[in-house]
């Protein structure tokens, strides 16, 4: 991806309403199960970024019809094949990991792999489960890292609980259990997002969840075929955070997102919000969320919370620093550090940049408020999620200094229509 800075001034609060593009994790899902289901299916709101793109080339790669520009798109399932060439999900974790469980069901070789940020991250947690059912996989260092080969087929159901909370791991399991001879079993301590249950069952999967008194769930799946059809994507929460948080933490302040995903598992940063004393109405039904800014205070966040708001630790922080007092407390947070950039340091690095204080710890991130934030150069790391953030810390930053991101364009893998968007909500 090419390079680029952008530039952002001081601006004032956030008003008006706004939609934000469709759900990144249920787009990649969207296009994988419309592939997998035998016949044509219509997707609707599909996120535009660079991520879900790939995804879309890969299934097409795989021999599923893709037709249609913009947000609505097209797909033929049922007849895949084995692709020509190797897959490449570019920057984009969630697909290179729910991809390894789809072609770990398919009698096929298939190699997968991704930009130098998906080279570094972690790809055991879903090649062991998968070598488990049977899958050959071969990748750099044993397959702890992409690209990885996969020659699927022939799976036999497992009974798993992932070491990681990780919706990424146990959809790869699910989705190669959907070829696996017998009944693939999930159990998670402490939940992740459930998109991929949820769709499954929307595509007459036979998917169940049951979750015990402790939280904790098990998830069994039947093999079956799944039907084709009409899938809607809503909002995406995790761009929204950036808009909430930024409007939460500027006095003045009175913003309404509209058409979110509101489901389990994804909403964690509201009520972290919430005790940071932010100002929020929220209709679930509606997906609509109103924010009215306010003076924020510190709160703690423990490591079960975190699977909820893993993706809003980097809009969560930036509040924090410009909150009034107290401090926001990360605990068992190093998953974080997995992302696509180690966001313990890519964070701190954020805003201490800027003039803010931080302290960082293996599995933890400390972020102080009181400390004015100032203009300075932000580095994203390739990382689109540092780098919104860093302009959301642009929009509050006191002085006249304004705040230079460098290497922006990364936002294309996730939300390209972020600064059209900034220019909505400030202008
Ligand atoms: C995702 C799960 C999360 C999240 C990622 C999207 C998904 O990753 O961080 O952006 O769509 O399943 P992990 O499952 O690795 O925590």
């Amino acid at each position: 991806m090419a390079a680029g800075a952008t530039v952002l001034e001081r601006r004032g609060p956030l008003r008006g309403t706004l939609r934000v593009p469709g759900d990144k994790s249920i787009s990649h899902r969207a296009l994988i199960l419309a592939a997998l289901a035998d016949g044509s299916s219509e997707i609707v709101g599909l996120s535009h970024g660079d991520d879900v793109a790939r995804t879309r080339a890969i299934v097409a790669a795989l021999g599923a019809g893709v037709r249609g520009a913009g947000d609505t798109v097209l797909v033929a399932g049922g007849a895949l094949h084995e692709a020509a060439a190797a897959l490449d999900v570019g920057n984009s974790g969630t697909g290179i990991r729910l991809l390894a469980g789809v072609c770990a069901g398919l009698p096929y070789r298939s190699v997968l792999h991704g930009d130098a940020s998906v080279a570094r991250r972690p790809m055991d947690r879903v090649t062991a489960p998968l070598r488990a059912m049977g899958a050959r996989i071969e990748g750099r260092d044993d397959g702890r890292f992409a690209p990885l080969t996969i020659r699927g087929g022939n799976l036999r159901a497992i009974d798993y609980a992932p070491p990681v909370a990780s919706a990424q791991v146990k959809s790869a399991v699910l989705l190669a259990g959907l070829h696996a001879a017998g009944t693939t079993v999930v159990r998670e301590q402490i939940p992740t997002r459930a998109h991929t249950e949820e769709m499954l069952r929307e595509r007459g999967v036979q998917v169940e969840t049951v979750r015990g008194r402790d939280g904790a769930t098990v998830v069994t799946l039947t093999p079956g075929p799944l039907s084709p059809g009409r899938i809607v994507v809503p909002g995406d929460p995790s761009q929204a955070a950036f808009w909430i948080c930024a409007a939460a933490a500027i006095p003045g302040s009175d913003l309404t997102v509209e058409n979110l995903y509101l489901g389990p598992e994804r909403t964690g940063f509201l009520p972290v919000l919430e005790r940071m004393g932010a100002d929020l109405a929220i209709d679930p039904a509606a997906g609509r969320i109103r924010v009215r800014g306010g003076s924020l205070r510190g709160t703690v966040v423990t490591g079960p919370e975190l699977p909820d708001l893993i993706d809003e630790v980097p809009a969560l922080a930036v509040a924090a620093a410009l909150a009034v007092e107290g401090e926001l407390d990360v605990q068992g947070a190093a998953e974080l550090r997995t992302k696509e950039s180690d966001r313990i340091d890519t964070v701190a690095a954020l805003i201490c940049s800027l003039g803010g204080t931080v302290e960082t710890a293996p599995d933890r991130l400390v972020v102080h408020a009181g400390a004015p934030l100032r203009g300075g150069v932000v580095q994203s790391h390739g990382d689109h999620r540092i780098a919104m953030a860093g302009a959301v810390a642009a929009l509050a930053v006191r002085g006249s200094a304004p705040v230079r991101i460098e290497d922006w364009d990364c936002v294309s893998t996730s939300y390209p229509g972020f600064l059209a968007d900034l220019d909505a909500v400030t202008g």
